[in-house]
């Protein structure tokens, strides 16, 4: 694989990144959760993955919590297709546990669909446990909470404990 080079994203990458997840995520209306936003004002705790050409191959945006200072959000992280079960993801995501540690979190939340099978288990390998408290219930087979956000808008609640390198 070539070399890959991470970086923060700006806004100038917003208009080339909101026009490839629906592709990226097999169809599904996306970009509406995706606003510009996110690389204005998240850049700090967000990346881009890039190859030896430019050429996006992932991202991740999040943000450390205004209300929740201990958790980091992660709100969308997706690698491209082509490029896909090569550690892309995984590398993502530990830019952002640097990310979390450094600013004082000490747990990183993310939220998904239960039938997002493929998220599902990309998650739990890179040690996520899914929520199965209160208010939980199987739905495709995995603990979710049930028209957590509106009707019919089941989610699993996915939460990553961070080792604390100083512990
Ligand atoms: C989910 C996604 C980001 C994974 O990216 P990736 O670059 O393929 O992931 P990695 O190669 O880093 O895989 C990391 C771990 O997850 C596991 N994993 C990745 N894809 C998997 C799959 N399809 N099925 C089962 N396990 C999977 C890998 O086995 C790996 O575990 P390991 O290191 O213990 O072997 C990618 O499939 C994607 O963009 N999907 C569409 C968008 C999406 O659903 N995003 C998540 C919800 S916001």
């Amino acid at each position: 694989m070539s070399p890959l080079n991470f970086r923060r994203p700006t806004e100038a990458d917003h208009p080339h990144v909101v026009d490839l997840v629906d592709e990226w995520w097999g169809g599904r209306k996306m970009r509406a959760l995706l606003p510009r936003l996110w690389f204005r004002h998240f850049s700090g705790t967000s990346w881009i993955v890039e190859d030896d050409g430019g050429r996006l191959v992932g991202f991740l945006v999040g943000f450390i919590s205004p209300g929740h200072p201990k958790v980091a959000y992660a709100h969308m992280i997706a690698t491209s297709p082509n490029h896909r079960r090569r550690g892309i993801g995984r590398a993502l995501y530990e830019q952002f546990f640097s990310d979390a540690l450094a600013a004082g979190a000490r747990e990183v939340h993310a939220i998904t669909w239960p039938g997002n099978r493929v998220s599902v288990d990309f998650h739990r390998h890179l040690g996520f446990r899914l929520d199965d408290g209160p208010g939980t219930t199987p739905i495709y087979s995995v603990p979710a909470h049930p028209h957590y956000d509106g009707e019919g808008e089941d989610r699993v609640l996915l939460i990553r404990v961070l080792d604390n390198p100083h512990a």
